[in-house]
């Protein structure tokens, strides 16, 4: 038991096992390493649902039928498009600039264009409208600002593209074939939403003091960014480029734990007995690596799974297959926890709208532990 634990019986450093609302979007059982979206197995959802529906059932609270999906998706095509003003701010961005600070930069800019921008923040129908225009252009702001950070001309999204089809649309310049588009949109539809996760947790803190949609997305993104959350998959490719080839992974593996590393792209505070989306995503990326005819990534990540269950009892989370599968695909490695963004605005929304339905601002207490009661001593004394 950590100090803190013994000192202060009632504090859970970084809220470890605290229920801090309550919600009815997804549920994680860690016991069965399961997660469902409204009910929904993430693992039907990513193999016979798309990411469209997901986000559909995530804002809307159920799945659409035919004639809905079909809605949905002719408003999200019609809303892909990003004003002027959003390549404006990213192209005057310095060349240096990570994606994730231009996709948090992007969104700023594009809050006060939304058509509902003076709506009040618990207006619940305007904030749905805001949620799918907030979907529809995350691939757009992503696409189009990789492009700028090349010094290519943003390109306009095609209408008839989901949100995976637009994305490696804007990010290749051609157009994707449907085994790819596939792979994106099954990792897209497991990113999308996780619960109280940290920055869908700070995304609902901004919005419980009634702050605005847009600002929650973007305090989202901020946290977003972080190694130790979506900044993962970026680190645990780095980490597999290092490793290099299967033949140095079991050396690699068992000097980085003797020296106390952090593997990225493992551990979970949820999962302690494995990430049930690092099942689905392990058997797309290592069936995409047989397909590209590169078993490289998928053999070392193999080695790297079996010591740390062995030595450590810790296994693999999303990041670690998402990682490998993206690289199989071409995407530069700094627009993986992009992507994530992509993913996740369906899950900030849902939250976002949930906590503005029924709000009450989220306001903890901290444990005093500094000085009391000290006398002020002048400037010139001191
Ligand atoms: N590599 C080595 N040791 C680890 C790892 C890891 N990836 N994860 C946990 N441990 C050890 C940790 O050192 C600690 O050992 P000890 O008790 O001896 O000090 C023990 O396991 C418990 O770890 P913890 O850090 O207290 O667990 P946590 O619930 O606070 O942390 C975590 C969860 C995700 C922050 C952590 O597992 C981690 O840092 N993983 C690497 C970063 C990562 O992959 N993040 C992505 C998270 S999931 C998807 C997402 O949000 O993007």
């Amino acid at each position: 038991m950590s100090a803190s634990a013994t000192q202060y019986p009632n504090y859970s450093p970084g809220l470890e096992g605290i229920p801090a609302g309550i919600s009815s979007i997804s549920e994680i059982d860690s016991d069965r390493s399961s997660l469902q979206y409204r009910g929904y197995d993430v693992h039907d959802l990513a193999e016979f649902g798309s990411y469209e529906q997901t986000a559909y059932l995530l804002i809307h609270k159920k799945l659409p039928n035919a004639d809905e999906l079909k809605a949905f998706n002719e408003r999200l095509g019609a809303e892909r498009d990003v004003p002027e003003a959003v390549y404006t701010a990213l192209k005057a961005l310095p060349k240096a600039t990570h994606p994730m600070d231009s996709i948090r930069t992007a969104y700023s800019v594009l809050a006060p264009f939304d058509p509902d921008y003076t709506a009040p923040s618990t207006d619940i129908a305007a904030n749905i409208r805001k949620a799918e225009r907030i979907i529809a252009k995350a691939s757009t702001m992503v696409g189009n600002g990789h492009r700028i950070r090349q010094g290519l001309e943003p390109i306009k999204p095609d209408p008839s593209h989901g949100a995976a089809a637009n994305l490696l649309h804007l990010i290749t310049g051609t157009d994707p074939i449907p085994a790819t588009v596939k792979t994106m949109d099954a990792s897209m539809t497991l990113y999308a939403e996780h619960g109280f996760n940290a920055s869908t947790f700070a995304c609902r803190v901004t919005c419980s003091t009634l702050s605005d949609l847009y600002s929650g997305i973007v305090t989202g993104i901020g946290t977003l960014r972080g190694p130790l959350h979506g900044g993962a998959n970026e680190e645990a490719m780095k980490m597999i480029l290092e490793i290099g080839t299967p033949e140095n992974a079991e050396a690699w593996i068992r000097d980085a734990l003797a020296t106390k590393k952090k593997i990225m792209g493992f551990g979970h505070r949820e999962y302690k007995k494995g990430d049930s989306r690092a099942f689905y995503m392990g058997k797309v990326a290592k069936e995409l690596g047989v397909e590209k005819g590169n078993t490289k990534y998928g053999e070392i990540a193999e080695i790297l799974e079996r010591i740390m269950r062995d030595e450590k009892g810790i296994f693999p989370n999303v990041d670690f297959p998402a990682a490998y599968a993206y690289y199989l695909l071409d995407i530069p490695i700094d627009l993986y926890t992009p992507i994530f963004v992509v993913a996740r605005v369906a899950g900030y929304s849902a939250h976002a709208i949930e906590q503005l339905e029924n709000n009450r601002l989220i306001r903890p207490k901290a444990i005093f532990n500094g000085d009391a009661n000290l006398t002020y001593v002048p400037l010139s004394e001191r």
